[in-house]
């Protein structure tokens, strides 16, 4: 799908676009300037099309005609955008998801969308054509079905038809970072939807590679089992000891410059590809769900190659522990005690408490990187989806101007974060009889024992661990987002990327 640009002259000629979106507030004098302008859009009267005069404007409300045998119109949809007073960016990003699931349904290639410059006045020309592209791309996402018949995606051209431009460079720019942006979202949904046979830490290992081949700036280690059994990465081994499929440690690593030195943020993503629990076995009810137990890792992945193709001014450095959590013979036991590369001893009592080992080698790690800030992002607790749903990840951090940075591009994002506090009072939850630490607390406070017992391996480096077990999957579908994997933490480190450089440059 292609996103362009059109700027009104004096007129409309030569936007060839028979079918044409318009938003619309839920206000009367609002709807007769779209209406007006619809029709010298079309240079064609619509005043006979009651149906558009009865169109209220209330949030997500649709409403189409279809012109049959017109040359120069074929169809319009008014969406609503709802009370003018409520508007934020994020109304954009779901009225344009919903546009293009309506053309998609009304098998429509190629149409127009209306912006009536004036009505847009609290949001900047960028944010607009980030917004938009946003929406239409976030929805044009399905994965692809392993089925033999495949739906198919109709739109091929989009135009976004703007009264007034102060400079269309800017929705220019807003629209070409959204696609450099989404793209990655949607091959990191893609990853996470593909269940746990065709998605391996050997198939993850390889797409880094690739992504690392094809954009400039990309560089890809891996590091195998092997090599991480004489690092002493006794922590994530444990973990894979019951898998057959060959664990991986992916190391990405963007660097916009060899010339300056530029601060530098690690991320680390959980890629546990699927999670039974181990020897703690999992109820077998919804436990297929455990494929997207990787979705963290693919987050990371997507942001590399998000960040790399926006050129930002910041070293990132990707690590993503990529393995199974299977039962076996030589699987680890409830009880067995091993050693982290921190040189900390934990105890695994519940060996589905899998995420923070694998995490806690990948934290220490991080820390060769000398990173001025990590972040983990990780499904990591059943207790953060009970917290709060879908609609916030848990976000937990040592460090307050992290948190502000994180909070902000969450709200511009709208992939929100919410705070869970990390406490030392937390730390008696996860102290053990017979080693440093163990890998659950109490039962009481979840996703904060998770939290505590990743903060022993940060030193003091600024951290933010971030539970997406809620976000990265949803079940109902939403206005820009299917049912399924929602990609959820790529667009937020991609914002918070961009803040943080300017921050520090
Ligand atoms: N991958 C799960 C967490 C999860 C649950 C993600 C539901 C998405 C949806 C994680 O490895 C896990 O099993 N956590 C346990 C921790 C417990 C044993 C302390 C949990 O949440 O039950
Ligand atoms: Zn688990
Ligand atoms: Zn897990």
């Amino acid at each position: 799908m292609k996103i362009n640009t059109f700027q009104k002259k004096n007129n409309w000629k030569g936007v060839k676009k028979n079918y044409l979106v318009a938003f619309v507030f839920d206000s009367p004098k609002i709807k007769d300037s779209v209406l007006a302008e619809i029709e010298r859009f079309f240079s064609q009267s619509i005043s006979n099309t009651k149906i558009l005069k009865d169109f209220t404007g209330e949030v997500g409300k649709t409403i189409s005609v279809n012109f049959t045998g017109s040359k120069s119109i074929d169809g319009i949809t008014l969406i609503g955008l709802g009370d003018i007073n409520k508007f934020n960016i994020d109304l954009l990003r779901r009225v344009s998801g919903i546009t293009y699931r309506e053309l998609n349904e009304k098998k429509i290639k190629i149409a127009a969308i209306l912006i009536i410059s004036e009505h847009f006045k609290s949001v900047s020309e960028y944010e607009i054509g980030e917004s938009i592209a946003e929406g239409l791309i976030l929805s044009s996402f399905s994965y692809t079905l392993q089925t033999s018949s495949k739906p198919e995606n109709s739109i091929s051209e989009i135009t976004l038809a703007i009264t007034e431009a102060k400079n269309i460079k800017n929705y220019q720019k807003g629209i070409s970072d959204a696609v450099s942006v989404c793209e990655q979202v949607n091959m990191a949904r893609e990853l996470i939807s593909s269940p746990a046979n065709h998605m391996t830490p050997t198939i993850i290992a390889n797409k880094a590679k690739f992504i690392a081949s094809s954009i400039p700036r990309i560089k890809c280690k891996i590091i195998t089992a092997d090599e991480a059994k004489k690092k002493g990465m006794g922590s994530f081994l444990s973990v894979t000891k019951g898998s057959s499929e060959p664990a991986k440690i992916i190391i990405l690593e963007y660097n916009p410059t060899a010339m300056r030195k530029l601060k530098t943020v690690a991320l680390v993503g959980k890629g546990v590809t699927f999670d039974s629990g181990g020897i703690s076995l999992k109820p077998a009810k919804d436990m297929h769900k455990m494929k997207y137990d990787m979705a963290g890792g693919a987050a990371v992945i997507g942001t590399i190659a998000a960040v790399a193709r926006l050129k930002l001014p910041v070293r990132v450095v990707g690590i993503i522990p990529a393995t199974e959590n299977l039962p076996d013979g030589k699987a680890t036991k409830p009880g067995d005690i091993v050693k982290s590369l921190s040189g900390k001893t934990i105890e695994i009592q519940n060996t589905d408490a899998e995420g923070r080992l694998i995490l806690a080698d990948c934290l220490t790690y991080a820390l060769r990187f000398k990173p001025s800030a990590i972040i983990d992002i990780a499904t990591l607790t059943g207790a953060c989806v009970i917290a709060l749903g879908s609609h916030a990840m848990g976000m937990m951090s040592n460090n307050e101007k992290l948190k502000k940075l994180l909070n902000e591009a969450g709200n511009n994002t709208h992939e929100r974060v919410w705070e869970l506090p990390v406490w030392d009072d937390y730390f008696d939850d996860i102290k053990s009889d017979v080693a440093d630490i163990k890998n659950i607390g109490d039962g009481s406070a979840g996703t904060i024992a998770g939290a505590m017992f990743l903060k022993q391996f940060v030193d003091e480096v600024p951290w933010v661990h971030l539970d997406i077990a809620g976000t990265a999957w949803i079940e109902k579908k939403h206005d820009y987002l299917a049912r399924g994997a929602s990609g959820s933490g790529i667009r937020l480190f991609v914002k918070f990327l961009s803040l943080f450089a300017k921050d520090n440059n």
